[in-house]
């Protein structure tokens, strides 16, 4: 997938798939899949270090598991998030933090909001670098927002998404993750721009789904959100084997007679 299929996808009426990694052994997997676009959120911060929110993120984590997914994933287009408060501490540190994650692998960057930091977002696109925006509920600013709650509800905060959702348009972001606002919402913003709006719990009228890994994976140990569709039980299928190599250990079946081997290569 190249930048360029994102609108055409849109156009042609193809709904996108992208889903979050951090790390080579699940980029590779992920690289084999038909999933279109990996996302090296900073979301990593939670699912692979175990903080409480993505704040913890830094540009030097970000650098090192963009790279690790870049390998693993060459022929997907690769987008990095850029973490808590790197674009908000003036243009030079902003652009440190987007040379960093792109020659990691990059092929683009995602950044939450607009407000406060729209000059920034305008030197990056104009600087050639890919920009996925992200609008409604915004992890980075959680504390703000008072929690992981469902954003544009009501009809003046609505009104200010869309018309943030067009000015990212405007600016020149190549396209939108809009998180847990109202499928209604989700669906008048994807119908209004030409850009494709990419949801996560925002209903079913986007122009494509993004889910975190490991949540479609059933790795999470917590209570996924309530939007997350499990396609597998990862924990209690690890666990199990986890428990019959253990098993095995103690009852003498692994490691296995080498002789056995023998006979098997031999018959
Ligand atoms: O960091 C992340 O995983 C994200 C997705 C949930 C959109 O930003």
């Amino acid at each position: 997938m190249k930048i360029q299929d994102f609108r055409r996808a849109k156009e042609e009426g193809r709904k996108l798939s992208m889903v979050t990694a951090y790390d080579y052994t699940m980029a590779r997997i992920v690289n084999a899949s038909a999933v279109d676009c990996v996302l090296v959120g900073d979301s990593a911060a939670m699912v692979m270090h175990g903080h409480p929110s993505t704040l913890q993120a830094t540009t030097e984590l970000m650098r090192l598991h963009t790279r690790a997914v870049a390998r693993g994933a060459p022929d997907k287009f690769v987008v990095a998030d850029m973490p808590f408060l790197s674009f908000r501490k003036g243009l030079a540190p902003a652009m440190d933090c987007v040379q960093a994650l792109m020659q990691a692998g990059a092929c683009a960057v995602k950044l939450e909001g607009l407000i406060g930091h729209e000059a920034t977002l305008e030197h990056i696109i104009r600087s050639d670098v890919p920009v996925m925006g992200h609008l409604g509920l915004t992890p980075q600013s959680v504390h703000k927002l008072g929690g992981y709650r469902v954003q544009g509800r009501d009809s003046a905060s609505a009104r200010a998404l869309k018309e943030q959702a067009a000015r990212l348009e405007e600016l020149g972001c190549f396209a939108l993750v809009l998180e847990c606002v109202p499928e209604e919402l989700a669906g008048e913003v994807s119908a209004e721009l030409s850009i494709p709006v990419i949801g996560i719990g925002s209903g079913r009228r986007t122009d494509g789904q993004v889910l975190v890994l490991q949540d479609l994976l059933g790795m999470t140990h917590d209570l996924a959100p309530k939007f997350v569709k499990r396609y597998l039980e990862g924990c209690s299928l690890m666990k199990d084997a986890l428990d019959r190599f253990d098993a095995e250990i103690k009852n003498g079946g692994f490691p296995e007679d080498p002789a056995k081997h023998h006979r098997v290569a031999k018959a």
